[in-house]
């Protein structure tokens, strides 16, 4: 993480070449740009419409998916306020103010590891390029997707269209299993024969719990966190987190877009596991 450099970022006029409206306030939204399309899963952008919304900061999303030979890349966006909102609305043709690709996204597993990807609400966007990358490496995975309700898993239809196996869970039972998305991925856990390797993305609790069980496991797991973000670049530090290097005596602030947003779950101080 701190040792990797990252690549200057130029800003970008991105055309939005497809949009198409998963329902409620979801949407997936394709964009064109030949390098942006050539993120790693785990990366995100930084978007704000050209003009119209008046706006001061771009807001981040993981990228989703690309088409690194035909320069398009594309986001799964839920609107939850003005910026979100904003690129929400955007029309095909029109265009969006976008830096990109930012982050470090997912290590690669080991070819004798099996995956597993558990992604809550929006934060299962990242695993859909994700996926791909471990399907052409051969390596073996599973998804679990959960949401609190059946209408918060908008990605299954494109997800499963895909081929990847997934199970499926809401905290109501309107789809899938009943409860928590780490219920069936303790089960699948119990049976699980060989090395195992954790990703997680999604609600701060979710991921809190994965790294949990990845600990209790002595699993490698890395979570994708989703702090407040301003410049994308590393200059405001709104985004700051805690990690603990291995062998550093203590924690230090670090900006989640710069060295994340990906992190090895063993480096992450939760914010109620504090000890200042
Ligand atoms: C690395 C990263 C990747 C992301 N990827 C996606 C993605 O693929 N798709 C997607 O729809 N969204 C994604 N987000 C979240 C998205 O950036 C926020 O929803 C957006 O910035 C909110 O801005 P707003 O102006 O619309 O709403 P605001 O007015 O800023 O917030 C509206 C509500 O959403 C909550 N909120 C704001 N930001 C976050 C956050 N980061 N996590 C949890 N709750 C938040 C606020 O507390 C508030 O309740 C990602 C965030 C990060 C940091
Ligand atoms: S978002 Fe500005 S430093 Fe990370």
């Amino acid at each position: 993480m701190t040792d990797r450099a990252l690549p200057a970022v130029a800003d970008r006029e991105c055309r939005l070449l497809e949009r198409e409206s998963l329902g409620g306030a979801y949407a997936l939204l394709t964009f064109e740009h030949k390098e942006i399309a050539q993120a790693q899963a785990g990366q995100f952008a930084m978007i704000q419409p050209l003009s119209g919304a008046d706006l001061i900061l771009r807001r981040p999303f993981s990228i989703m998916d690309t088409e690194p030979r035909n320069g398009r890349f594309t986001i799964f966006l839920k609107a939850v306020g003005p910026g979100s909102a904003a690129v929400f609305q955007l029309g095909e043709g029109e265009k969006a103010r976008v830096l990109g690709p930012l982050g470090h996204g997912f290590t690669p597993p080991a070819s004798a590891e099996r995956v597993y990807l558990v992604g809550g609400g929006y934060g299962v966007a990242p695993f859909a390029l994700f996926s791909r990358a471990l399907n052409e490496a051969g390596i073996d995975f599973h998804l679990f997707y959960g949401g609190r309700h059946a209408r918060e898993l908008p990605l299954v239809g494109e997800l499963e269209r895909r081929g990847i196996k997934i199970t499926l869970s809401t905290d109501d039972g309107t789809r899938g299993e009943k409860g928590r998305v780490t219920a069936p991925l303790l089960d699948a856990l119990a049976s699980e024969q060989g090395r195992a390797r954790l990703y997680a993305c999604g609600p701060e609790a979710m991921m809190r719990a994965v790294a949990d069980i990845a600990a209790g496991r002595n699993l490698s797991c890395e979570v994708s966190l989703d702090p407040w973000m301003g410049c994308g670049v590393g200059t405001c530090l709104g985004c700051v987190v805690k990690i603990q290097e291995a062998g550093e005596l203590s924690w230090r602030h670090r900006p989640a877009c710069t060295e994340g947003p990906v992190f090895d779950s063993k480096r992450v101080i939760w914010p109620d596991h504090e000890h200042e």
